[in-house]
């Protein structure tokens, strides 16, 4: 084992502050990875504030951080496919039990023995995971991933959670050209879900809440914007989408959107808001509709989606920050103050 630093929160009421944590030593198929960059998911948010408490309660201390990009120092002897000074990425998930049908599938997103990368069972030292917002960290090989080293490492560590849990849908659904796609809540997914959405040929349209992110979304890809606290916008839309991708963090009203899907439509969510949302069963039963739920993507998806961003250069857009601004920007997140994705420069954490 070995002392790296971090930061934590010590109560779902304290802020994050810098602290110490154990790192096992990297052996048989271990990767140990510098952390370059960490983005901040709303998760992050959700979970250091213990808002998913009835589903996944937070233990703490808990380290968050899931969109990991860094370099590879240390390998152990099994290893085959990085060495030192490779650059590496890291998702929301660090193992799995590589033997049920859906790790055998390739979707191990779905395995009942999953390991996320923060606030999940530990394996190796007891206790729980520790994420991204750290010096280092330690994952098995079948577990990292590479990134194409032309793109920005700042803008491509959103990828690996924000990219691949709106990428992975999309596939899923067939977003192609000639579709009509909605993306609902332009934050750190929304904003990636646009970029897909246009770079996979789709006729993109952004719900947003926010009219002064309307020039941005035409910018980041949309065909059109609708500010969603306008009725008759709304209204002009109603019956025509073929998908729509929800990515809103908080309470609304999501019949507002299944009633914009066509026959046979789909409305998936991959917003996670902490409260049950109500859907009106007509909305769903006139036109056959359909409302479903995604989470994340499994390990070859989401190198297949980093691949497809080295293709398309495709990146997050990023206010890089330095560790020391994490709480503010956690309380910008919750005002949808960030375009689109904080990225924590995580140089700033040698100076602690
Ligand atoms: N399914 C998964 O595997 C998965 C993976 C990662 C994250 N998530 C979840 O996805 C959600 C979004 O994450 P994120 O990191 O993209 O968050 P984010 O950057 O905070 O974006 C959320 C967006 O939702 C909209 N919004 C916020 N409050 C709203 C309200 N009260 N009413 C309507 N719209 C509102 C805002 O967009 P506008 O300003 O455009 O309205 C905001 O930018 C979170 O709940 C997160 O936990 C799920
Ligand atoms: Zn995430
Ligand atoms: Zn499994």
């Amino acid at each position: 084992m070995y002392n790296t630093k971090a930061y934590s929160a010590a109560s779902a009421t304290s802020p994050l502050a810098h602290t110490q944590i154990k790192r096992r030593d990297p052996t048989g198929h271990d990767v140990r990875i510098e952390i370059l960059f960490c983005g901040i998911c709303h998760t992050d948010l959700h979970q250091v504030r213990n808002e998913w408490s009835s589903i996944m309660p937070t233990v703490y201390p808990i380290v968050p951080g899931h969109e990991i990009v860094g370099r590879v120092t240390k390998v152990g002897s099994e290893v085959a496919k990085y060495k030192p000074g490779d650059l590496a990425a890291v998702g929301c998930l660090v193992d799995s039990d590589g033997t049920c049908p859906q790790c055998e599938a390739g979707l191990e997103q779905f395995c009942p023995n999953l390991t996320l990368t923060f606030n999940s069972p530990d394996k190796h030292l007891g206790g729980v995971t520790y994420g991204g917002y750290s010096d280092s960290i330690v994952v098995d090989e079948r577990f990292v991933l590479r990134v194409p080293a032309h793109l920005n490492l700042a803008g491509a560590a959103p990828l690996l959670c924000a990219g691949i849990t709106t990428y992975s849908p999309m596939r899923h659904w067939a977003v192609t050209e000639g579709k009509k796609v909605g993306v609902v809540g332009l934050g750190g997914l929304g904003h990636m879900g646009v970029k897909f959405a246009h770079a996979l040929g789709a006729h993109v349209v952004v719900f947003t809440t926010s009219p002064n992110k309307q020039e941005d979304a035409l910018r980041l890809g949309a065909d059109e914007v609708v500010v969603s606290r306008n009725a008759g916008e709304m209204r002009k839309h109603a019956g025509s989408f073929d998908f729509i991708l929800d990515a809103v963090s908080a309470e609304h009203d999501i019949n507002a959107y299944i009633n914009l899907l066509g026959r046979d439509g789909n409305l998936t969510l991959v917003g996670a808001p902490a409260k049950p949302l109500a859907v009106a069963a007509f909305s769903l039963i006139m036109a056959r509709r359909s409302l479903s739920g995604s989470p994340i993507g499994g390990i070859a998806e989401t190198q297949e989606m980093l691949d497809f961003c080295g293709a398309h250069n495709i990146t997050a857009d990023v206010e890089v920050i330095p560790i020391q601004k994490v709480n503010e920007a956690y309380e910008r997140l919750l005002k949808s103050d960030v375009k689109y994705r904080f990225s924590i420069d995580m140089a700033s954490l040698k100076s602690e």
